[in-house]
């Protein structure tokens, strides 16, 4: 099978290259610049190429990495009637997409950054057009990195683009803050960050294997009137759980914005 990358950022590399070792896939890609398409064939000996060769390829698959706000200055028109695009672009529906190249066999995934360690969680959804069995191999090449969520729906992939796709960042931000704590009570970088990464993994490990569910998992480390207790009072004061709320709906917010202008 002949596969094309448009774009290879970040999302593309956390989510393609185990996939491409297991399965046979005949590898081509192109960024503007060409460093990171020659970059990212190397391993599989596959070939950069040039935008008007795109048109020619006559590509299986084609992969949209780019940015959402790029597709408008991408100048291919259309690809082989055949071909099944999957599309990394946030908030773009299936249904522009096939417009844009004439094309119905589309799958759109909203990648998360630990696919880098193989921990990641894909959500997908797919057009109409796409078979069971595109639909079984492809999730099975995603599950080579993380977990695959199937959509009910493209709406459902939107609305979970702020929790998955952008989640890390939230997490980073807040390890960040941590940090900057940890390092003002006097302790180095390398400590400062030993501890609360390990903290993190710790923590995460527990979400995910131990049978409690969150809010008993939290209960269980504060005791009435105790430290943790405090904290989360604080917290609590400041409305967390509405200040969070309202970051999640802005993002899928954005979502929907991306898709317009896109
Ligand atoms: N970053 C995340 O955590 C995250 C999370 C969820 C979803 N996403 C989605 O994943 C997609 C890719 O994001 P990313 O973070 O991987 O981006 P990125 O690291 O910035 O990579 C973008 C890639 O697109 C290439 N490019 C730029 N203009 C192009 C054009 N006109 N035609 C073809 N390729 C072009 C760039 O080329 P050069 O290499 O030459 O610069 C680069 O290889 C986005 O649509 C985003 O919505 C990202």
């Amino acid at each position: 099978m002949k596969i094309a990358f448009y774009g290879c950022g970040n999302m593309v590399q956390a989510l393609f290259p185990l996939g491409l070792k297991k399965f046979d896939f005949k590898v081509f890609a192109f960024t503007p610049t060409g460093v990171r398409a020659s970059e990212f064939v190397a391993p599989f000996n596959g070939s950069v190429i040039l935008e008007d060769q795109i048109n020619e390829g006559n590509f299986d698959v084609v992969v949209l990495g780019f940015k959402p706000q790029q597709l408008n200055e991408f100048k291919v028109s259309h690809f082989h009637k055949k071909t099944l695009i999957i599309s990394l672009l946030a908030g773009t529906t299936i249904e522009k997409i096939q417009k844009r190249f004439n094309c119905l066999n589309v799958i759109r995934l909203m990648p998360n950054t630990s696919s880098k360690l193989g921990e990641g969680v894909t959500l997908v959804a797919q057009s109409e057009s796409v078979n069971d069995e595109q639909s079984l191999f492809w999730k099975s090449f995603f599950s080579t990195v993380g977990t695959v969520f199937n959509c009910e729906s493209e709406h459902q992939l939107d609305q979970l683009t702020p929790v998955t796709g952008s989640g890390p960042a939230y997490l980073f931000e807040w390890a960040r803050i941590f940090f900057n704590y940890v390092k003002e009570l006097g302790l180095n970088d390398k400590d400062a960050k030993d501890l609360v990464s390990k903290l993190f993994l710790g923590s995460s490990k527990m979400l995910s294997e131990d049978s409690d569910d969150f809010e008993t998992l939290r209960n269980k480390v504060t005791s009435k009137k105790g430290v943790t207790y405090e904290a989360l009072e604080e917290f609590k004061k400041s409305n967390l759980e509405q200040l969070t709320k309202n970051a999640l709906d802005r993002a899928y917010e954005r979502v929907l914005e991306l898709g317009e202008e896109s």
